[in-house]
Order: C-alpha cells, then structure tokens, then sequence
C-alpha cells in the first residue's frame, strides 16, 4: 500500500498547545472544572508533531493518550499550566491555547476535607491570570498566538473581541450551543478569525480534521 506521504511543514518550528480543562482544588478530595475534553487539543499536537514540529503539550487532566513524538507535560490548576507555558514561550515559535482555562479558583483551598454543616454553603473564588492574554503581551511579531473562544451567543463578536484584547493572531470560535459542536465530542463546527480580518467558516468535521485546518492556515498567514 502507499503511505501517505508525510508533510513535513512545521519542522524546525516549536509549537506549545494546550489542552484539556485546569482543575482547581476545593480541599484534599473536591476541585471545581469544566467539560472540556482535550480532544481538540491532543488532535493539534498529533497533527503538529506529525508535521514535525517539536511539540509540547501541556495538559489538563483527560484519559486521551498523548501521541509518543511530543513533550507531555500534565498539569492541574490554572496557575501550574501558566508556569509551564511561560517555562517554554520565549523560543517558540506558534502557540495555541485550546485548554479550557478555570476562570476563577477558590480563594482559600482548605487543608482538610471539608465537613458539611448548614444547607447553604458559599465558597469564594478569585480571579485566575489569562494565562493567553499575559502571552499576548509579550509575544514578538515573528510569535504567532492563537486562541480559542468557547460561546453560546454572539460567537463572531465575542471572538473578535477576545482577539483584539488578548492580541492574538488567529482565534478559532466555536458555538458550543449547537450540536456537534464543543465540548467532550469528536466533531466541531468552528470559524478561523485572523488579525488581517478574514473569516473562515468551517462545515462540521471531525477534530482531527479541523487540526489540520487551523495549522494549514497557520503556515499560510505565517508564511505571507
Ligand atoms: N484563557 C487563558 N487563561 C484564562 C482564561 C482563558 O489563557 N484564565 C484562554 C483560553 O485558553 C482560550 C481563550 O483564552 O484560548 C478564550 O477563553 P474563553 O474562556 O473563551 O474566554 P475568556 O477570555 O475567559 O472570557 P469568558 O470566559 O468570560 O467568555
Ligand atoms: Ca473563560
């Protein structure tokens, strides 16, 4: 039979993506976190390093197994996944920031389990770091950024703005109101905004494929 011929585009290139969703601790036995599979990210990475890249892949906690040929680098909370992403920003040379990132964290993670007592408990959060718009501050011109958006309503202008505000490259926005879209499936349905104001509207497709078409269109704005 013929094997596919292997592109090999990205070589040379250090690409970081991360995946999967942060999980931040409550006390010893309790975290709060999202539905995010890491799908959509681990399907980056092995579409990435198959293009032969040097990938490192920082991720939240998923039972996905991690393609051999990247770095694996398994991370919790919010704050952990920033310390790793910084770790290696500075000589890479494309981002993508697929985890779905914990908004808040609880304010005073308690050392013991926590005991139930009155019917209504109230736990504080406080406010994570953007960990993409801190990356978006600091990147240079030859950095390429991208991001995701997650919406149910008002997906092209949300996008757009979370574009602008975190200065980024390309963000790739899904409505995961709809069917087949978003989290924990194999399928999305996504639209491709970059900086120079184009717009893509991808068809639904499996993940796997819409990997290949966010780094197509990565290599085709980077090479422009
Ligand atoms: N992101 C991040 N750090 C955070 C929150 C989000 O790096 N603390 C990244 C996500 O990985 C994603 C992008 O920012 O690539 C957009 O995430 P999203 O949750 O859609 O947007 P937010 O800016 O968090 O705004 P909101 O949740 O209020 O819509
Ligand atoms: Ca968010």
């Amino acid at each position: 039979y013929v094997e596919k011929q292997n592109n090999q585009s990205l070589k040379g290139k250090k690409v970081i993506v991360s995946a999967a969703g942060t999980r931040e601790p409550i006390d010893p036995v309790r975290y709060i976190s999202n539905r995010s599979s890491g799908k959509m990210g681990y399907a980056i990475a092995t579409e990435a390093a198959s293009r032969g890249a040097e990938v490192v892949l920082v991720s939240g906690i998923t039972n996905i197994k991690a393609p051999e040929n990247v770095k694996l680098i398994k991370v919790e909370s919010a704050r952990e996944m920033q310390k790793h992403i910084e770790e290696h920003f500075a000589d890479c040379d494309i981002t993508i920031m697929s985890a779905a990132v914990s908004d808040y964290r609880v304010k005073e993670v308690a050392s013991q389990k926590i005991k139930k007592s009155d019917e209504v408990m109230t736990i504080e959060l406080v406010k994570n770091p953007d960990i993409l718009k801190g990356l978006g501050e600091k990147k240079s011109d030859k950095q390429y950024l991208v991001g995701f958006a997650a919406e149910t309503q008002n997906v092209e202008e949300y996008a757009k703005g979370k574009l602008q505000r975190k200065n980024l490259d390309m963000i790739v926005a899904n409505d995961v109101s709809q069917a087949g879209a978003g989290f924990n499936v194999d399928t999305n349905i996504a639209k491709i905004i970059t900086c120079d104001g184009e717009i893509k509207q991808a068809p639904l497709m499996q993940k796997t494929e819409l990997a290949k078409l966010i780094l197509d269109t990565i290599e085709e704005k980077m090479n422009k």
